[in-house]
């Protein structure tokens, strides 16, 4: 490894849900408001099922009511419909998130249309989407992408004129990525499946984000000397040299190869995979106060 800088998304989070804590006192004691997050489960993936249990836990933590509801994956459409009218006119709930993938009997694309815009904290619905792709403040962003920036902020301060390159084009982290990046004044390449010489395309980039859910797809001569690389992957590998049977996490970069190229660098795990659940509750506290009237804080 160079000297590479590893951007600790692990010590980010941390900070930001401490901010986001204080922000909660802040607005139980001068308005008596407690913030509400809502998640619905359907089925029994695993790896949802740690995410929800994670959601709620770091809710909890932060001081905010965590409203859980799981069903079993026969649950119709409509029951699922009806419970987010109710949780639509529920003033003790703020925020709703509907677990992602749904069963394929129901239609993910009328489920997310029907969470009220306002409550919309992870920023799939169209409206959201719209307010994001033309530059309105009052758009909720989903909270992969938006810790992702908050990370290459906090590295880079001002990204205006730099290529970035976003690999994937995903509705929840390559196109709002790359109209995060092109609000920032950054040149904004979506690299996908079909791209062309994409290792050409990769190292124009002074920003490279990888997510594309393939193990360690880019290898470090795909990176520009310097640029600043997130990797947005979280893949389960076997790893024969852990033992039979033993497995472990690694992101869409190579990450070995491309620390010896790259200036900065997020980590799988403790990299991009902490800051969304806290981007998730700083969306709640901010849809929170836009509901009451009042200013977003800075957190
Ligand atoms: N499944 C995987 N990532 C996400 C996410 O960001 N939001 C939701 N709702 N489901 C997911």
């Amino acid at each position: 490894m160079s000297d590479v800088t590893l951007i600790d998304g692990k010590a980010f989070s941390e900070g930001l849900r401490g901010r986001i804590g204080q922000e909660v006192i802040r607005l139980n004691k001068d308005h008596n408001i407690v913030p509400g997050l809502a998640v619905i489960l359907v089925g029994e993936d695993p790896a949802s099922q740690v995410y929800v249990r994670n959601k709620g836990k770091q809710t909890v933590e932060v001081g905010m009511s965590s409203f859980e509801r799981k069903f079993e994956d026969d649950i119709t459409q409509d029951t699922l419909l009806k419970l987010i009218e109710e949780l639509n006119a529920d003033d003790k709930v703020n925020g709703i998130l509907v677990q992602l993938p749904l069963p394929s009997h129901i239609n993910e694309a009328t489920v997310l249309a029907a969470i009220s815009p306002d409550k919309d904290v992870d920023g799939f619905h169209l409206i959201n989407v719209g307010r994001l792709g033309t530059g309105d403040d009052a758009a909720i962003v989903p909270c992969t992408p938006l810790g992702c920036l908050m990370m290459l902020k906090d590295k880079l301060g001002d990204l205006s004129g730099m290529k970035a390159l976003v690999l994937g084009r995903s509705n929840i982290v390559g196109k709002p990525m790359a109209q995060l990046l092109l609000a920032q004044s950054c040149t904004v390449t979506i690299a996908h499946s079909r791209t062309k010489d994409l290792a050409n395309e990769c190292r124009q980039a002074d920003i490279l984000i990888a997510a594309v859910g393939r193990p360690q797809m880019v290898p470090g001569d795909w990176i520009k000397p310097g640029a600043t690389v997130i990797d947005v992957g979280i893949n389960r590998i076997d790893a024969p040299e852990k033992g039979e049977g033993k497995t472990r996490l690694v992101g869409d970069v190579d990450f070995n190869s491309a620390s010896s190229v790259a200036g900065a660098i997020t980590p799988v795990p403790g990299g991009v995979g902490p800051m969304t659940i806290a981007c998730l509750l700083r969306n709640t506290l901010a849809a929170t106060c836009l509901q009451h009237g009042l200013k977003v804080p800075e957190v």
